[in-house]
């Protein structure tokens, strides 16, 4: 099978655009069979462009028919352009034109939910990064911004909402067919273009901003899901009122909307006036929604409308820019949400995330800087690396200029480069300019990928009263560079006194930013009376990996005693890796497993410890995951960390029954349900208790969940006790659950998806078989994305020990899926290909099987660029 190779694009060939679109005016004329799309732009030569007399290059799809092209009126002829794969080219035009376009789709069939796409029937758009082709024929790149009109026509009983961005300036009727016009005054890129016609159910709210404009606000549904629009209503006027406080940033338009959908490739899409929504990341309520969906749900909300400035008003150059607005907006969603919320516990989920699935994607065949220098498809790139690391530098930045210093920065970007599109770098300059420090070295984060190593250790000078702190950096060789010069790093840190305080350290303050920029530098503090424990990288100053060799009893000491909330937390993480890293090894040697007392005794004396609030004791007293060992594992050998997971979850559950039924009890609750911070953590503590009593395998346990699974009159309890039952030894129970739960539900689609990740993930032997069999459920379908990552997903990325059977079955069913899916949707299959990627982490025999399911994926057929680029650069290392 020979296909033509997809090009690698590169930064460092960015030129400017030949053309500029000063104006777009769009008809779409909406119909079951085709749409026709009407296209109208003033077209002007770029006066930055060097080139003389350049052709009009446009993108475009090759599936897009095109009726008619003329410029300035007169009509081309098939010799005056040529269309070569996904461009259109127009060499002979004057300086100055207007450019008529006429383009048929298709969007009834368009799988792939890119362009223009029905999702349920209705007409819904995705552009980012490079859905806008699949429209019209357009310089599709975000540094062309135009001033967008836009013409809806469609049938008026069945589509009777029509929107696009902007305000609605002009609507009319014809028989059965309407239309709406709507004009965005903003210039904008076509990325950030959408369109949406349907039959929907709205919402309405109003937002008065921080100069007395009053907003109007609209959230639309199917009607069904009308219901469930409040919280996300909430949260958005929460983030409006937010971005005025902490950045300055009002909203600008009249109106601002939302829009759920159920098929749509992401979590969610912050064009222009017109947020488009996956249902999953927007609607929201107590009866079917857990609290972790709340959380989302005010999170994305928060993130989208946040983009109005970091990414719409101030957008990127071109799409190696892309965590200029990702990395940023995720760093102000994240800030919010500690607002809103607990701020430590905000950051526990966060370094979470981060050091299992950003840190395994650094080590990985994908690993990539923060600012990629190249790409074959840039949808491959919307990765925990562009969003969650480039959060994290924007956060670096954040803490080594101090908040002041900070908005001034930020002040100043926006400032000067509103309506623009610009680059990470301008982005450092603002932010520089504005404080007076030399980020030079800082600006390595953007361009070195892997994840930094710190060794530290400390000294202690007990004469001198003086601490010495040495700390040596290094990187590993990542796909693109062997050799990676120092980070900037700063490392937050503190000491603490035997009795457990913080020193005053020579800052005046009791934790200092030390800036560490060589590959290896001590740094001293004074008038230390005693040997401290040093409490290093609090908060998680930086995405670095950080070992001192801390004794058991120092890791005890700092879980009880550390003023930073998160490196207790941390303290209490890496005290039980230590000591499940150790019982992995026993495993392997075949020894007889036994915990050690001092975990034992860590977890009574956080189960009686006062000072700590409910969400932390519920976060330090979750083992660490299969996802985080597995990261930190040399070699990943699933069984044993599964086995020793399973081995000390059970021995903490026997030896500490009786408490933990104190906590279930203690926090159970008659008050009516609400996602507010403080009901969240009772809820995770009672669940997690409950988790324990049920890893004793007591009869009376599993009476005590499916008590609550019928009490509840929420989610997020009864479908902690589905989880905790269906993945329990009560076999018969969990099958008889399982069935109730779904003739419950089986009307709310976000609750069947539940339904399905809660069996794709249950450990017990045989969950392939369950999963092939949920495949053909009606609850099943193979062309919506969220149901793909409920069951495929689900079963690929959170059930190790049955994706990675030994007979090489779980290897076999994802590749079948891939296979399927790199036709019909090549995002979502690139997306699934991850856990096939990592084979280089797990025991040669594994090694082989996976490369051999990668191989027969890649002699499938003609691959997708989604798909060719994950497999062709994962096989290559
Ligand atoms: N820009 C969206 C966000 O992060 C994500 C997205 C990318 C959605 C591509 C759809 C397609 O807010
Ligand atoms: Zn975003």
């Amino acid at each position: 099978m020979t296909q033509p190779q997809p090009n690698e694009i590169y930064l460092k060939d960015y030129q400017v655009p030949a053309y500029l679109i000063e104006t777009t005016a769009l008809r779409f004329e909406l119909g079951e069979e085709v749409t026709r799309v009407i296209a109208d732009l003033k077209v002007s030569r770029n006066p930055e462009c060097q080139q003389s007399k350049p052709g009009l290059q446009l993108d475009g799809h090759p599936d897009l028919v095109l009726e008619e092209l003329s410029v300035d009126g007169r009509c081309l002829s098939a010799e005056e352009y040529q269309r070569d794969g996904e461009q259109l080219i127009i060499a002979d035009v004057p300086a100055s034109f207007e450019l008529h376009c006429v383009t048929v789709i298709e969007p009834q069939n368009n799988t792939a939910l890119e362009g223009l796409y029905k999702s349920d029937g209705m007409f819904c758009t995705q552009c980012e990064a490079e859905g806008f082709r699949r429209i019209t024929f357009y310089p599709d790149r975000p540094d062309v911004m135009s001033v967008f009109e836009t013409t809806v026509v469609a049938d008026k009983a069945a589509y009777p909402v029509l929107l696009s961005n902007g305000n609605a300036v002009e609507r009319g009727e014809e028989g059965d067919v309407h239309w709406v016009r709507w004009q965005d005054p903003f210039p904008k890129p076509a990325y950030l273009f959408a369109l949406v016609a349907g039959d929907l159910k709205y919402i309405e709210d109003s937002f008065t901003t921080m100069s007395g404009r009053e907003v109007k606000l609209q959230i639309f549904a199917e009607a069904k899901d009308l219901d469930k629009l409040d919280y996300g209503m909430a949260s958005l006027k929460k983030s409006m009122r937010w971005d005025e406080e902490v950045y300055g940033r009002e909203y600008d338009l009249d109106i601002f909307m939302v829009v759920a959908v159920d098929f749509f490739n992401m979590g969610a899409m912050e064009n222009k006036g017109l947020n488009i929504f996956n249902t999953s990341c927007v609607l929201a309520h107590p009866a079917t929604t857990v609290d972790a969906g709340f959380q989302r749900v005010e999170a994305v909300v928060a993130h989208e409308y946040f983009h109005n400035w970091s990414g719409n008003r101030v957008t990127c150059r071109d799409w190696f820019q892309l965590s200029l607005k990702e990395g940023f907006t995720v760093f102000r969603d994240s800030e919010f949400s500690a607002d809103m919320n607990s701020r430590t516990v905000k950051r526990v989920e966060d370094v979470s995330l981060l050091r299992t699935a950003q840190f395994a994607e650094d080590a990985g065949p994908m690993a990539h800087p923060v600012r990629p220098a190249s790409f074959i498809e840039i949808s491959n790139f919307y990765t925990l690396t562009v969003y969650e690391k480039g959060c994290e530098v924007v956060r670096m930045i954040h803490t080594l200029l101090g908040a002041e210093e900070f908005r001034k920065g930020s002040d100043l970007y926006f400032d000067r480069h509103d309506g623009q599109a610009v680059t990470t770098d301008d982005f450092v300059k603002a932010m520089e300019d504005a404080s007076g420090r030399d980020l030079t070295q800082f600006r390595r984060w953007y361009s070195q990928a892997g994840t930094p190593v710190i060794e530290a250790s400390g000294s202690y000078d007990a004469a001198a009263k003086r601490f010495s702190l040495t700390l040596r950096q290094s990187c590993p060789a990542t796909p693109d560079m062997a050799e990676k010069q120092p980070f900037h790093i700063p490392v937050a840190v503190g000491l603490l006194t035997p009795q457990g305080q913080d020193y005053l350290l020579g800052n005046g303050a009791t934790t200092q930013v030390l800036d560490f920029t060589e590959a290896e530098q001590v740094f001293h503090f004074d008038n230390i009376d005693a040997a401290p424990v040093p409490s290093l990288l609090r908060s998680f100053s930086a995405p670095v990996k950080l070992s001192y060799p801390y004794s058991r009893e120092e890791r005890m000491f700092l879980m009880q005693h550390d003023s930073d909330g998160f490196n207790r937390w941390d303290a209490s993480q890496q005290l039980a890796v230590e000591i499940m890293q150790g019982l992995i090894e026993d495993h392997q040697a075949g020894k007889e497993l036994q915990v050690p007392e001092q975990l034992i005794t860590a977890y009574r004396t956080v189960l009686g410890d006062d000072s700590l609030d409910k969400a932390m004791v519920s976060k330090i007293l979750t083992l660490p995951s299969q996802a985080y060992l597995s990261e930190l594992a040399e070699v990943i050998d699933v069984e044993a960390i599964h086995a020793v997971r399973k081995f000390v979850r059970n021995s903490l559950a026997n030896t500490l029954e009786s408490l933990w039924q104190d906590v279930y009890q203690a926090n159970l609750s008659d008050e009516a349900y609400s996602p507010d911070a403080d009901s969240i953590a009772r809820r995770s503590l009672k669940n997690l208790a409950l988790a324990y009593l049920l890893a004793t395998a007591k009869d009376e346990y599993l009476q005590f969940a499916l008590r609550q699974y019928d009490a509840a009159d929420n989610m997020t309890d009864q479908q902690a006790s589905l989880t905790l039952v269906a993945h329990s030894e009560f076999t018969d129970a969990a099958d008889e659950l399982l069935d109730r739960f779904y003739a419950a539900w089986k009307d709310e689609a976000l609750v069947v998806n539940q339904w399905l990740s809660v069996q794709a993930s249950a450990p017990a032997e045989g969950a392939l078989k369950r999963v092939e069999a949920l495949l053909e459920h009606p609850a099943y379908d193979a062309k919506n994305p969220n149901k793909i990552r409920s069951l495929v997903g689900a079963f690929c990325g959170q059930n190790p020990v049955n994706f990675h059977h030994q007979d090489g079955s779980g290897y076999a069913f994802l590749a079948d899926q891939i296979i399927m899916l790199n036709k019909q949707n090549p995002q979502i299959a690139s997306r699934l290909l991850g856990p096939l990627t990592r084979w280089k982490k797990y025991a040669p025999a594994r090694q082989q099987q996976m490369r051999a399911e990668l191989e027969r994926i890649k002699a499938s057929g003609e691959l997708s660029k989604d798909v060719f680029e994950v497999l062709t650069k994962s096989l290559a290392v």
